[in-house]
């Protein structure tokens, strides 16, 4: 088991390891939390975990409420988040109660903007059980639904009081969600330096789960650097973006048929390609990039049925532009990543 502080929000631990229940007891027990517990799950998760928590805390001498709601991004809406404040009023659940996210990266969304607004804000605990929930989206208390217009729209700053990464939970997650998380991680891993990438590609030739711990921990405390200086995203944390512009475009014009993982993949091969031509990356450093996220097994292209009129049209509705200007993030090399500024039509030749 390993722990890394997050310096955001009244600083929180992060908890990396497996059979982790004790943990997350000894943790309230510590905080002298003595109040009633709501876990919000999504329906895959709630039949494989919920049951073993719940009962993991009634043990623990904490009162219990459960609810979960349909799997899916497509669910990851203003609908599910009433259906959550229901849940909470009819548990009366009140201000120095928890709520727990026990899912993945949707769940943790959801959730923590559930825990962002009721009753003007209490506290809540981060359970990811996906990779990509593990490796980046449980940190840094970025919440939010989607709205038709696009994704993550209305949201709040809400940091979690812990995170808690048991890495049992990974055993049940299909392969390819598994390698949209290692998506994420190698984006942390070009953010971050060559270590984590090291340790990212041993992963994927050995398959030896010992070095996930590691991965898991190395993303989270590159993303925890970011968070720390740059809480509420002004100005440096939009580093984390990489690869993100075009991805979150890529989720919106298919219908978020690719899911969030798989379009970051796509996204940071294409700023790979041209960090690459525009002289900035060495073409060494390029390849090794490219050759980790080949094998991922995830898709490197954009889809080819995806016009660039759409792919802009879904650009401009993202939260990143702002009078006509676009923040992209390129790569001078591993490990030194900046933030340029371009007109957003520009922008058509990074994506033709
Ligand atoms: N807040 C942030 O900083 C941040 C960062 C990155 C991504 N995100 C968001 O995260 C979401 C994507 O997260 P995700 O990829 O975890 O998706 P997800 O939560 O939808 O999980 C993917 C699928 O895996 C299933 N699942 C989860 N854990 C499982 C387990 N242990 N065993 C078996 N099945 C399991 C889920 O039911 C779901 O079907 C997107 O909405 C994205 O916008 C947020």
């Amino acid at each position: 088991m390993k722990k890394c502080l997050i310096k955001a929000g009244n600083g929180y631990e992060v908890t990396v390891g497996s059979n982790l229940a004790e943990e997350l007891i000894g943790y309230l027990k510590s905080v002298g939390f003595d109040g009633k517990i709501a876990i919000v799950s999504d329906s895959n998760v709630a039949k494989l975990y919920m049951a073993n928590l719940r009962k993991a805390l009634i043990d623990g001498k904490y009162s219990v409420a459960t609810m979960e709601f349909p799997e899916g991004e497509e669910n990851k809406t203003l609908k599910t988040y009433e259906m959550i404040m229901h849940f909470l009023l009819l548990n009366e659940i009140g201000r120095n109660d928890m709520l727990i996210a026990l899912g993945g990266g949707v769940t943790g969304d959801l959730v923590g903007f559930a825990a962002a607004t009721y009753m003007r804000g209490i506290r809540y605990i981060m359970m990811p059980t996906t990779l990509l929930s593990m490796v980046d989206s449980s940190v840094g208390g970025k919440t939010a639904v989607d709205m038709q217009e696009g994704k993550n729209l209305v949201g709040a700053f809400h940091q979690p009081v812990a995170v808690f990464a048991d890495t049992d939970y990974l055993r049940t997650l299909d392969e390819n969600i598994l390698m949209q998380g290692m998506a994420e991680a190698i984006k942390a891993g070009v953010i971050g330096g060559k270590d984590l990438l090291d340790l990212i590609s041993r992963y994927l030739d050995t398959r030896d789960g010992n070095i996930l711990e590691d991965i898991i921990l190395k993303s989270i405390e590159i993303k925890g650097e970011y968070v720390s200086e740059d809480e509420f995203d002004c100005g440096r944390r939009k580093i984390l973006n990489l690869g993100h512009t075009l991805g979150h475009a890529i989720e919106r014009c298919t219908g978020y048929m690719i899911s969030h993982g798989e379009a970051v993949a796509i996204g940071l091969n294409k700023m790979v390609d041209e960090s690459e031509k525009h002289g900035e990356l060495p073409a060494e450093e390029g390849t090794l990039i490219r050759n980790i996220l080949i094998k991922t097994g995830l898709k490197q292209d954009i889809p080819g049925n995806i016009s660039s009129e759409s792919l802009m049209d879904a650009i401009l509705l993202d939260k990143k532009t702002y009078n006509d200007k676009i923040d992209i993030i390129m790569i001078r090399r591993i490990g030194d990543c900046y933030i340029k500024q371009i007109a957003v039509d520009d922008f058509y030749s990074y994506i033709e």
